[in-house]
């Protein structure tokens, strides 16, 4: 049994991707059973209540350090048993101990192709930028800003004279795909780790 978390902190339409693939296709031995957001007014969270999910929320600013959010964070994810957390537009950066704690067992979707365009502004960055293809990425979290090892990636074309809605458009569009496949991988046990090289098992 693989007991997945997601975090979110907005419009949680990549929580709604991983939801829908779970109804649809499942996870394996995989399951949602926790949505965690560091704002109360995140629509994740009434996705997540729409779908029977338990979902939590912390206000950072109710505690003394970001240690003490961490460890309550901690707490959280022991008694649920959480084996995988999938950060799904999650916009506070997790501190040491949780990373370590769950080394290789963090995944994030990021908005580019990495390493091109870290950081929480990578559509605009992109398209500002002038690229001709961008795309999403998802990959392991580590102690860096988007620099774990990469699992996943899929391109997006940037038409000329497209907008940036437009391309945002194909950016989400892009990873409601990947993401749940990412999520499956792993739940299946079939990514392997080398060094910074991802294999995904046939
Ligand atoms: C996505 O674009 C994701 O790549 C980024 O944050 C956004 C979250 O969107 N990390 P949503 O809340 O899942 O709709």
């Amino acid at each position: 049994m693989t007991n997945i978390a997601v975090f979110a902190s907005g419009y949680g339409s990549n929580l709604q991707a991983l939801i829908d693939y779970q109804k649809k296709h499942g996870f394996g031995n995989g399951k949602i059973v926790l949505v965690f957001s560091n704002n109360a007014d995140s629509f994740a969270l009434e996705r997540a209540k729409k779908h029977e999910i338990d979902a939590k929320t912390f206000n950072p600013q109710s505690y003394g350090s970001r240690k003490e959010y961490d460890n309550a964070i901690d707490f959280m994810l022991e008694q649920n048993r959480i084996d995988l957390i999938v950060l799904a537009g999650y916009m506070l950066l997790l501190g040491p101990t949780l990373i370590n704690k769950y080394k290789n067992r963090i995944i994030n979707i990021h908005p580019a192709l990495l390493p091109s365009f870290k950081g929480t502004r990578g559509i605009k960055d992109a398209f500002d930028y002038g690229v001709k293809v961008t795309g999403v990425t998802v990959h392991f979290v580590d102690e860096g800003l988007d620099s774990g090892p990469i699992i996943l990636q899929e391109a997006v074309i940037v038409e000329q004279g497209q907008t940036i809605e437009e391309i945002e458009e194909n950016i989400h569009a892009a990873e409601h795909k990947i993401y749940p496949l990412a999520v499956k991988y792993f739940c299946e046990g079939r990514i392997l780790l080398k060094g910074r090289k991802v294999f995904i098992k046939k």
